[in-house]
């Protein structure tokens, strides 16, 4: 079974960007968590970072019988990008969105996911951890 997880516009920047919101752990900290999560499930994985919503789209595009699920934390594109809507829509495979911060207490511009109606479920608010919880769900649904 192989992951695609996709990062959005900033996440490179964690462990530097407002830490009191995203923690003071860095990308790299990120990359190993989620490779440690794949191992544990027996999965293979890549890890995928752009600050650029056609470069994401094109990633989506790309997934298309080369991965059977993505797990996509979109950032700012969360809250704007239908052109990332649809190309999870438009590829048609089991997604599971994940958030570092809870977007449901922030300002309001981030309480409504865009990218999220394409996704099975969507994880917001438990930190690094909610990539693991993202890979274990996605795993399960895919195999059900
Ligand atoms: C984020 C939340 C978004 O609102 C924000 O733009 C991000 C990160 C998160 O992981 O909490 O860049 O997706």
């Amino acid at each position: 079974m192989k992951f695609l997880v996709i990062n959005g516009p900033n996440l490179n920047l964690l462990g530097v960007r407002e830490p009191d919101i995203y923690g003071k752990e860095d990308y790299a900290a990120l990359c190993s968590l989620i490779n440690a999560t794949a191992e544990e499930l027996g999965v293979s994985v890549e890890i995928y970072q752009s600050n650029h919503e056609g470069d994401i789209v094109d990633k989506i595009q790309r997934a298309m019988g080369r991965a059977d699920g993505i797990v996509i934390n979109p950032a700012a594109y969360t809250h704007t990008s239908i052109a990332i809507l649809d190309a999870l829509k438009a590829v048609a495979l089991p997604t599971v969105e994940v958030h570092l911060s809870d977007i449901h207490s922030r300002e309001p511009f981030r309480n409504v996911s865009i990218t999220g109606n394409a996704a099975l479920k969507i994880i917001h608010g438990f930190g690094f951890k909610g990539y693991r919880q993202a890979m274990i769900y996605l795993k399960e649904q895919i195999e059900k």
